[in-house]
């Protein structure tokens, strides 16, 4: 088994030794990897759907890891109790349902020494939520695989909610900025696509809302600008 770079940058966030959950995990694969080099000992891998965790177990013993592992079926962290693991990865899921996940039982989330979330869609909606809601970014992380630049947000709870600048920072993680992320310009420039690509569909037309949209994507573009 070869882990994409996606799945290998997320697993290189998992802190060594410590006990981890991989929720919504599928194929298995990063807590399955992350045993067998030793840099965990037990790990539960969890998914709310038969098929892709009895994936899991098939990985789980086909390399021999059965005893250093709870596979658990259910949804996002309800399937644990509070310090059974200390990081949580929860990855390849939408940004709003992430949040809806940690939501769901508070008290896990926020005992959490590490959550290490890679929204596929609705990262600015993750980071509102995570910013609002008393959980401080600890990082943020890009990694490109073929075409596609993923965000990986590492987050804990302290309890203390986060003003942003701007709303544009809910887009472009701060710490992205300020760890001169080397993949940020070509971030900054998928953004810039998209809104010119919106811009092109929706200029010349009217109705409801057009000209706020196109207004909207201007001042997007010109703040995306800035930051590069
Ligand atoms: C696209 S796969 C991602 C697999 C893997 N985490 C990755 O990043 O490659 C999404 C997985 O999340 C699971 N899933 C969806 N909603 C979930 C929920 N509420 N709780 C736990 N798992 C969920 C799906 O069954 C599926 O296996």
């Amino acid at each position: 088994m070869k882990l994409t770079d996606r799945l290998l940058k997320i697993a290189s966030l998992v802190t060594k030794g410590k006990k981890v959950a991989d929720i919504g995990t599928d194929h298995g694969y990063i807590p399955v990897y992350l045993l067998n080099k030793g840099h965990v000992d037990y790990a539960v891998l969890a998914d709310v759907n038969k098929g892709p965790l009895e994936n899991a177990r098939k990985e789980v013993r086909h390399n021999n890891l059965i005893d250093k592992v709870d596979l658990r079926l259910g949804s996002g962290i309800e399937v644990l109790e509070v310090n059974e693991v200390d990081e949580v990865i929860i990855a390849g899921m939408g940004g709003i349902l992430i949040g809806e996940l940690l939501e769901a039982k508070k008290e896990v989330a926020r005992s959490l020494d590490k959550l290490i979330l890679q929204p596929m869609q609705a990262q600015n909606e993750l980071r509102k939520y995570l910013l609002n809601n008393g959980y401080e970014i600890l990082d943020e992380v890009l990694v490109k695989e073929d075409f596609r630049i993923y965000e990986i947000i590492i987050a804990k709870y302290t309890g203390k909610n986060t003003e942003v600048k701007d709303e544009m920072y809910y887009e472009i993680g701060s710490k992205l900025i300020e760890n001169k992320e080397p993949l940020l310009n070509e971030f900054i420039d998928k953004k810039i696509f998209m809104y010119n690509s919106i811009l092109s569909k929706i200029e010349g037309k009217s109705g409801d809302g057009i000209s706020k949209k196109i207004e909207d994507s201007k001042i997007a573009i010109n703040k995306l600008e800035k930051l590069k």
